[in-house]
């Protein structure tokens, strides 16, 4: 956590400094500058150094300017990272910041950022844990404290989602998932309905029905909404998140090993989507979301949907159901189906749909695909890029479409071996009307190992996205320029 102090503690001091002046730190005599000379010439990133009962963990920061802001500000991010990891060597609960040179307040911040993303652990299932957490003080005359408590928010609401993801399905079923959800909303100030599996069954929702028939646990259709009584767009955006709480395949059962062991992280996307709206309800920003999450688990059963089998979608597309792994497209499908009711202005859907989409940019990024317009992509690029959490666009072309035609029914679920990522997307551009972009997270939302201040596990790849994302739409001059009037022209 980071925490305001006008006068921090100062038992253990991170102290940045500019490296091409040693001089710049009065705490050391001569001796120990050259000590520390010498380890910054053997390249130590972090110099921790204890003197008269203080510790001193030493941040010599460089930036090159040169390379691009978003690099910049990833690079701090990850050094926040390894700062952390110091002060968690050393079991620091707290350490205070000093920052000596002249380094623009937006840098400290990313590194701080970068330190307070780290500081988490999920330990809910240990019996004897380990606890460990670092509290920094900062004088809001380093950095802002709107700053400050952004980057609170921001790790607070990464830390909710995560939770979500690293819970297993003996606890996350999907009744429980709607009814963590609506702690959430009620702590945010965003509101909940849940559907339940009679409510699900009377609409209609074909596809989230038939991937849950394998559960003996219901299935839920949650409807979240913030509306703030000022919000700058007419027309509400719309998060749809696959809820997936376990996807074992179904009676296209995954191979266990290597393949369904992380799947209790198949509902990523919607947690994305609930920590997200948690964020911008705890920041107030003016802006009207609605969150569409279809949660289901996906198992082998006696009444499971078999492999061939036809089902008739919410908005009434049948669909030859070839594999039953393709499980989020047919929940998604009936979620993009019911967002059509709002007339959104733009629909963003996040999900851990295809292997084929990890396979081909691996952790480092989510494939973004869709058909919202070019300013609309920008836009999440640059909020993407700002926050490293980034996508690269794949293409719609009509051809892909055709893959995923069935002789039996309208559409079917599997395409070809190949361009995985991109059938799926086409799968679900079928059930949208309006302006639309797919994330296929599969990729970035979980890591089995440490990735630097994302950490191990869930990531909670898409919160600081859309937050970002939200929070730049809601400062834009939306207003269009008045249009020429023709009377002018004439
Ligand atoms: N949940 C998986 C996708 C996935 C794979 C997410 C690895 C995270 C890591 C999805 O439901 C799935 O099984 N997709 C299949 C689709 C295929 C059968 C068309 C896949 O990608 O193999
Ligand atoms: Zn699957
Ligand atoms: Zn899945």
């Amino acid at each position: 956590m980071l925490q305001i102090s006008t006068k921090p503690p100062k038992r253990a001091v991170l102290v940045i400094f500019n490296k091409i002046n040693l001089n710049i730190l009065p705490f050391f005599d001569i001796e120990e500058k050259n000590a520390i000379q010498q380890r910054l010439n053997d390249g130590i990133q972090i110099i921790p150094y204890s003197k008269q009962q203080k510790t001193y963990f030493l941040f010599p920061l460089e930036i090159d300017l040169t390379a691009k802001p978003d690099n910049i500000h990833e690079k701090l991010r990850v050094q926040g990272n390894t700062i952390y990891k110091m002060c968690k060597e050393y079991k620091e609960p707290e350490i205070s910041l000093e920052v000596l040179g002249d380094f623009g307040k937006e840098y400290i911040a990313s590194i701080l950022s970068g330190i307070n993303l780290s500081d988490y652990e999920f330990l809910k299932y240990r019996t004897k844990p380990k606890g460990y957490s670092l509290t920094v003080h900062v004088d809001p005359l380093l950095v802002d404290e709107a700053v400050i408590n952004e980057l609170n928010l921001m790790a607070e609401s990464v830390r909710i989602t995560k939770d979500l993801v690293n819970e297993p399905v003996s606890f996350l079923t999907a009744t429980q998932y709607s009814k963590e959800i609506q702690k959430i909303g009620e702590a945010a100030g965003f509101s909940v309905t849940v559907m339940d599996q009679k409510e699900i069954e009377a609409e209609q929702m074909g596809g989230v029905i038939a991937v849950n028939l394998g559960s003996s646990a219901p299935a839920t259709f949650n409807i979240l909404e913030y509306k703030p009584k000022k919000h700058k767009n007419e027309q509400p955006l719309v998060l749809v998140g696959k809820g997936v709480v376990f996807d074992t395949g179904g009676l296209s059962l995954k191979p266990t090993r290597n393949s369904m062991d992380m799947m209790k992280s198949d509902m990523a996307g919607s947690a994305a989507v609930v920590g997200a709206m948690y964020a911008i309800a705890k920041a107030n920003l003016p802006y009207h979301i609605i969150g569409l999450i279809p949660a289901v688990e996906n198992r082998p059963g006696y009444e499971a949907i078999c492999p061939s089998d036809v089902i008739t979608m919410y908005d009434g597309t049948t669909v030859e159901v070839l594999d039953t792994d393709a499980e989020g497209r047919l929940i998604l499908a009936d979620a993009l189906h019911y967002a059509k009711r709002y007339k959104p202005e733009l629909v963003l859907d996040f999900a851990t749909l295809t292997g084929s989409a990890m396979r081909a940019i691996g952790k480092e990024a989510s494939v973004m695909m869709g058909t919202a317009d070019k300013a609309i992509k920008k836009k999440l690029r640059k909020a993407g890029g700002s926050t490293g959490e980034r996508m690269v666009e794949f293409p719609l072309w009509d051809e892909y479409g055709d893959y995923m035609k069935s002789e039996i029914a309208d559409l079917k679920n599997l395409g070809p071996m190949d361009a995985g990522a991109i059938t799926a997307g086409k799968f679900l551009e079928h059930f949208t009307d309006y302006p639309w972009i797919h994330f296929d997270i599969a990729g970035p939302a979980y890591i089995p190992s440490n990735y630097n201040y994302r950490g191990k596990w869930a990531t909670a790849y898409g919160v600081r996205l859309l937050f970002k994302f939200v929070q730049n739409q809601c400062k834009d001059d939306n207003t269009q320029p008045e249009k020429k009037s023709r009377n002018n022209a004439r």
